[in-house]
């Protein structure tokens, strides 16, 4: 039956992860995969979430199927943490998901089901995965302009451009804050701008937030997400708690649809149909630390301070090697490298030049140029920069 199945390509961020553990290099960087990682290059487990998982060991008494939305308090505590009482919970319908690439994945599933082949609008540089996860349920993707290459900066009026062609039946696909691959996010006036255009043409917003937390603060990096949800009749959301639980194997994610009043039933309804389908229930455990920790003020003040620590540690990686490529090129054309947000930055280098940092200093990036800003040590921010100088020269 399966004489004729090709081998799929490899995921281009597996295939460097790969690459990068087979390296017998002692001083090899590795600026690809988005995690985090701490002064020792660990990405280690959060302290509250090793507290909750003790206290969650200590008193689970059993482990039989929950709902298909998953536990109502992990639903609960995700809509506040999101958004922030912006709007009446009668409005919002909510299932847990493996993950935020699930949660993703089931919110096309939604779109398709109303609106199968329906046009996804996404900013031309984007998480990889956007499009073959659009595309698996049968949508299809537009890009939008967003990256200004030049400035390091957004491209507002490209954006705009683009997005005032969006009509209704169609989703825009937001990244809620820490854009990745760019690390350029919206200000508050760009989502004022984006709600208002939204709100003429009837085209429906989609916010993927997988990094709440590692931009400016939860609450500020929700704030684009929250004008939306209260100015819009529609606002789809995934979100991730894989990078600021840091729970990443254990697959914790949320597929949120706000909606008028009258529809939050049948969309409640649909979402976790859409999860029978798939994976019928989704995992308990990560989604639980998460509620065990928002729910109690000892556990969640534990957490904030870590994930402070975190944000502190990514925005002095940040500035290190804006600092170190001033030095090392002599020119601050990679300076907007310190005010962008979040785990990444794309870098100006061609392929080519990518290769040749791996291959020649075993630094490790992806071909687009995109370099996690959370990996990297700042101690080799000079090593980084004067490879990327040298590459820039040829
Ligand atoms: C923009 C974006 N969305 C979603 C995800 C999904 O994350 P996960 O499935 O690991 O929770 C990621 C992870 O890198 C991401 O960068």
């Amino acid at each position: 039956m399966f004489e004729t199945l090709p081998t799929p390509k490899l995921d281009g961020i597996i295939g460097l992860m790969q690459a990068f553990a087979a390296d017998t290099r002692t001083d090899k960087i590795d600026l690809g995969v988005g995690v985090y990682r701490d002064a020792e290059g660990r990405t280690p487990v959060m302290r509250a979430v090793k507290q909750a998982e003790a206290r969650i060991l200590d008193t689970q008494d059993s482990k039989s199927y929950l709902s298909l939305a998953g536990d109502a308090a992990f639903l609960t505590e995700m809509e506040t943490l999101l958004l922030g009482g912006a709007v009446p919970s009668a409005r919002v319908a909510a299932v847990g998901t493996p993950g935020g690439t699930s949660a993703v994945r089931q919110i096309c599933e939604l779109i398709a089901k109303v609106r199968p082949g329906a046009t996804v609008w996404v900013s031309a540089q984007t998480w990889p995965n956007h499009g073959p996860l659009i595309a698996a349920a049968g949508l299809t993707a537009r890009p939008y302009r967003y990256l200004d290459a030049e400035a390091g900066a957004l491209d507002r009026a490209g954006m705009m451009t683009d997005l005032a062609q969006a009509q209704a039946g169609e989703v825009v696909l937001l990244h809620g804050c820490c854009h990745n691959p760019t690390g350029v996010d919206l200000s508050a006036q760009d989502w004022a701008e984006v709600a208002a255009l939204l709100e003429r043409s009837g085209a429906t917003p989609f916010v993927d937030m997988a990094y709440q937390g590692f931009g400016e603060g939860l609450d500020a990096d929700a704030g684009g997400l929250r004008h939306l949800a209260a100015r819009l009749p529609e606002v789809l959301i995934a979100a991730s708690c894989s990078k600021n639980f840091g729970l990443y194997r254990d697959r914790v994610g949320i597929a949120m649809a706000v909606v008028p009043d009258a529809q939050r039933d049948a969309m409640a309804a649909t979402l976790a149909g859409l999860n029978r389908q798939s994976f019928a229930f989704p995992p308990d455990h990560g989604g639980r630390v998460v509620s065990t920790i928002l729910g109690d003020p000892m556990l969640r003040a534990v957490w904030l301070e870590e994930l402070d620590g975190m944000r502190a540690r990514v925005q002095e990686n940040r500035r290190a090697l804006a600092n170190a490529l001033r030095e090392a090129t002599g020119s601050d054309r990679m300076g907007a490298v310190a005010a962008q947000q979040g785990m990444f930055s794309i870098l100006p280098l061609t392929e080519a030049q990518v290769t040749k940092l791996r291959e020649d200093h075993g630094i490790y990036m992806l071909w687009d140029g995109r370099v996690n800003m959370a990996g990297m040590d700042p101690s080799r921010a000079g090593d980084v920069a004067r490879a990327v100088a040298g590459v820039l020269r040829g």
